[in-house]
């Protein structure tokens, strides 16, 4: 951990007051905490000193804090806390935090200080040259997964190399910071895996139709249906949906109101369900098939594994439709683990997979 303190005497300004606008924005910072909670609103009004500064002077911590009627101590306890706060004038382009905690550390942040050592200065809290740049060693800014990680102001460029930092600073240097995308410098989105999704690859998907079945099952709750609607709908259907959502009839309803449609029920790719028989096959063997998928199966007519191991391609295509979370068929090969079971249970399965259905 650094060590934090306030700027040399030398450095710091007499005193400090919000320009017009900022006084302004600190005034609806205050406003938003519940009476007699004002003292809350330290930390923006710091960052809105700090905006203006370019640092945190002594004098303006002392301001803010007579604007929040509290003691010096505790503004400077807030302000040599925080790591977002700079408490010496730092470059004027940029001041890069390298975090140096254990995950950034052991990913390579010690290159990374060293380029900040030869590009910048070779000491932390001291600009270069011109004073454009400088740069310091904080604790973790939280983005861990993609380390190590700088950040610059309030954005953060993860997953580096010394070589790509050394182009971060230069663009910096030149002025051209913003031509700089934030987020990870390689092929990576947000914190996923580098590469790519390894599961819940179709997660647009997923949550558009989670989202979409939520809002669909929660107005078929709430809201009764009109009179108008009762004459059009059949109304065992009705009585259906609002005080038991079948899965599928829920489904479709809410897809309906997203405007993402499945195919009709009627459609030609639909497997053939057959009516539940007395001895019906334990589908959550399957791998994929929980609960949930198990009774939107059923509701299609679909109870064995023999039905299952026969459907083509667009019948599986007709059937995912239907499902929670799509693409599961394919991806966890539903026809080949329902072979095995239909063919010889739960030990075919172990002769074929190496492991018991889970
Ligand atoms: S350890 Fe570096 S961001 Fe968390």
């Amino acid at each position: 951990m650094s060590v934090r303190r306030l700027a040399e005497p030398e450095f710091q300004p007499a005193d400090f007051a919000f320009n017009k606008a900022n006084a302004a924005a600190a005034k609806k910072w205050i406003a938003k905490y519940p009476k007699g909670r004002q003292q809350s609103a330290i930390i923006p009004l710091l960052m809105l000193a700090q905006d203006q500064e370019g640092w945190v002077t002594k004098a303006a911590i002392e301001s803010v804090c007579d604007m929040l009627d509290m003691p010096y101590i505790r503004g400077l306890e807030v302000a040599t806390f925080y790591t977002q706060y700079q408490l010496k004038p730092v470059g004027t382009r940029a001041h890069i935090q390298v975090c140096g905690t254990t995950p950034c550390m052991l990913r390579g942040a010690g290159e990374l200080m060293d380029v900040c050592r030869s590009k910048i200065h070779p000491e932390q809290f001291h600009t270069n040259e011109d004073g454009t740049l400088s740069w310091e060693e904080v604790e973790c800014l939280g983005a861990c997964v993609n380390a190590p990680m700088i950040m610059v102001f309030k954005d953060t460029y993860e997953d580096l190399t010394p070589e790509r930092l050394a182009e971060i600073i230069d663009a910096f240097e030149a002025g051209k910071g913003d031509t700089i995308e934030a987020g990870p410098q390689i092929d990576r989105f947000y914190s996923a895996p580098q590469g790519g999704f390894t599961s819940l690859a179709d997660e647009k998907a997923v949550l558009k139709s989670t989202r979409a079945k939520a809002t669909g099952v929660a107005k078929a709750a709430q809201v009764p249906p009109s009179k108008a609607a009762r004459h059009k709908t059949d109304a065992a259907e009705t009585n259906e949906a609002v005080q038991s959502p079948s899965p599928v009839k829920a489904s479709a309803k809410a897809e309906k109101a997203a405007g993402t449609a499945k195919p009709s029920l009627d459609h030609k790719d639909r497997p053939k369900g057959i009516d539940k028989p007395t001895a019906v096959d334990d589908l959550k063997l399957i791998s994929g098939i929980g609960p949930k998928n198990e009774a939107i199966l059923h509701e299609l007519g679909i109870y064995t594994f023999a039905q299952v191991a026969s459907w083509k391609k667009a019948e599986r295509g007709w059937v995912d439709a239907y499902l929670n979370f799509h693409g599961r068929i394919e991806r966890e090969d539903w026809v080949k683990q329902a072979k095995a079971l239909a063919k010889g249970g739960v030990a075919e399965y172990t002769r074929v997979f190496g492991k018991k259905p889970v």
